[in-house]
């Protein structure tokens, strides 16, 4: 099989995201064999299959910043980590659906700490409702058009700031981080810390993708609350 083509996140300058659809079936000599170590202990036929889609996803959006032959591991909490030669200013993120899974990779630079990349899918909308009162702010989606959307924006955006700054999603990003300018057509989305900067795309099923590049600032400040 071919690898994906990595395309720039409009509105993200230097960000390239790639998308690898979960009913493509393994291709498991793609895998490097840390990242085949790991594939072979995981149980789940599902869990399987949207580690190799991601792997293979990060490693089509890091051939798009030179970044070739690393490997996609995990630390010990679950966040992704990069092994191999030239990965040192090397940054990749990666999301699960039912549908896709996503990666998004930026190189490190001076305002660059942090990549973070969420896929919202149409069947995450019924979830979100529910789940709404828990996380979104007073009045963060008033006067937004398209309020699913915007639901949908205000979800992705926080868990894109949670994985451009590693602190998971309890700790920082879902009680900190709101929506603060949100138009429904185009890459615009903004939200209210200092030192992020998102885009969103949606894909022509539905599904939103949402990208987020943390500063050095923002990473330390999220780091710090979340060890609070
Ligand atoms: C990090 C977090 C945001 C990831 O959530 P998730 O539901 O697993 O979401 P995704 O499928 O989008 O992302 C999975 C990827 O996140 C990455 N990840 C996991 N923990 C991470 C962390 N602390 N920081 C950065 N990235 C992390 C991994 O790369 C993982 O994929 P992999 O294991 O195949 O490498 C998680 O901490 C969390 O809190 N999720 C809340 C989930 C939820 O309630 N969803 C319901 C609404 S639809």
């Amino acid at each position: 099989m071919q690898l994906p083509v990595a395309k720039p996140v409009p509105g993200l300058g230097g960000s390239f995201f790639t998308l690898v659809p979960l009913q493509q079936p393994p291709v498991l000599e793609l895998l490097h064999p840390e990242e085949k170590a790991i594939w072979d202990a995981l149980a789940a036929e599902s869990r399987k299959r949207e580690w190799w889609a991601g792997r293979i996803a990060a490693r089509a959006a890091l051939l798009a910043i030179d970044v070739e032959n690393a490997a996609l591991v995990r630390d010990e909490r679950g966040r992704p980590r990069l092994v191999g030669a030239g990965t040192e200013d090397a940054l990749v993120s990666v999301s699960h659906g039912r549908r896709w899974s996503a990666a998004l990779a930026a190189k490190r630079s001076a305002d660059v700490a942090g990549v973070g990349v969420d896929l919202v899918e149409p069947e995450d909308i019924v979830r979100l409702r529910k789940l709404a009162s828990r996380f979104l702010g007073e009045g963060e989606l008033d006067g937004v058009v398209d309020p699913e959307l915007g639901l949908a924006a205000a979800w992705a955006a926080r868990e894109a700031v949670a994985k451009a700054t590693a602190t998971g999603m309890w700790a920082f990003a879902m009680s900190r981080v709101h929506l603060d300018g949100f138009q429904s057509e185009g890459p615009h989305l903004e939200v209210d810390v200092p030192g992020a900067r998102l885009a969103k795309l949606r894909l022509e099923d539905g599904t939103l993708l949402v990208g987020a590049l943390a500063d050095r600032a923002l990473v330390d400040a999220a780091r710090a609350i979340a060890s609070q």
